[in-house]
């Protein structure tokens, strides 16, 4: 019988359905994700693999399992997996786009909104008893309603967000490797990077992370923002070199930023954002509903069973 690893625990009518023609390991935890060691161990003979962002779908593992023709990443990100090393060992490299687009697009919504009227520090100073009463200018924040916004990674989440904007009458830019169809069908606008930072009231990074686009977000790109813009990220830490984006925020350079994802996660208590005010911090929930996260599941059960079944991978990272 071929052998299914699966890295974390999922719903369990996936597994079921998984373990009527194969032999199925999980690890069966839900925060804590599966040890190296385990990992490689597990893998060693499996013939596919269900893998979570945190895993490291590296060369070592790759050439360990000799048996591996498919890893099913329960992501739409894949810089946890080296594809050279994928395509030399003839292992198919599947991911979930579409089914988390509009989650993430909702989430990327949600982190603009939020910080935008500073709902997280008005939380915080109702909750600590620290109210005063109604005051003019108190807790006022800024209007995202004919802003201009900057989309940084016009793929289909981009194009999701770009969508939600024309009920907020935005001007909508982007900045992208290529042209997008779907995003100028929107009215958005193609611009160069400086472009995007110097115009922009809100930029969103909503771009996969490659070596093009790691650690673009730097000093040099937040000093060429407006002194009142936002910076929201929902890619990937790593576009962000995190100490500049401190900096900026604490000196003023730019009005302030709201993140799902970073460089190294989790993070804790001593990272250079916490404390921050102006920061909205969220622990990489971009895609967690309950439905997207089913959704996702389902679609690398199915992966997974195609292409051990002979068939075609439905979505290969190409
Ligand atoms: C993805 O799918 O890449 C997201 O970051 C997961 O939430």
């Amino acid at each position: 019988m071929k052998k299914i690893v699966i890295t974390r625990k999922i719903n369990p009518n996936m597994i079921e359905k998984l373990k009527k023609d194969f032999e199925v390991v999980v690890w069966n935890e839900n925060e804590q994700p599966m040890p190296r060691e385990h990992f490689l161990e597990e893998t060693k003979d499996a013939h596919g693999v269900m893998t979570m962002l945190s895993d490291k779908v590296d060369r070592e593992m790759l050439e360990n399992a000799q048996n591996l023709k498919v890893v099913a990443n329960l992501a739409v990100g894949f810089d946890n997996i080296d594809l050279e090393a994928a395509r030399a060992n003839e292992v198919v490299i599947t991911n979930t786009p579409d089914v988390l687009t509009e989650t993430t697009a909702e989430l990327a919504f949600t982190l603009m909104l939020t910080a935008a009227r500073r709902v997280l520090e008005a939380n915080r100073e109702l909750m600590a008893g620290e109210w005063s009463g109604w005051s003019p200018y108190h807790m006022a924040g800024t209007d995202v309603f004919g802003k201009t916004v900057g989309i940084f990674g016009m793929g289909s989440i981009g194009a999701a967000f770009a969508r939600r904007l024309s009920g907020f009458r935005a001007k909508v830019l982007y900045h992208n490797r290529s042209r997008s169809e779907v995003g100028e069908s929107m009215g958005a606008e193609l611009v160069s990077f400086e472009d995007l930072l110097a115009e922009s009231d809100f930029v969103l990074c909503a771009a996969p992370l490659t070596g093009e686009t790691k650690h673009r977000f730097d000093k040099e790109a937040f000093n060429q923002m407006k002194e009142s813009a936002y910076f929201i990220n929902i890619g990937r830490g790593a576009h962000v070199v995190e100490d500049d984006l401190a900096e900026a925020v604490r000196k003023g350079d730019i009005k302030g930023a709201a993140l799902d994802v970073y460089e190294n996660e989790p993070i804790g208590r001593d990272h250079p954002f916490i404390g921050i005010d102006n920061m909205t911090l969220l622990p990489h929930i971009g895609s967690a509903s309950v439905d997207t996260r089913n959704n996702m599941m389902n679609l690398c059960v199915n992966n997974i069973m195609e292409v051990l079944n002979g068939g075609k991978p439905i979505t290969p990272v190409q």
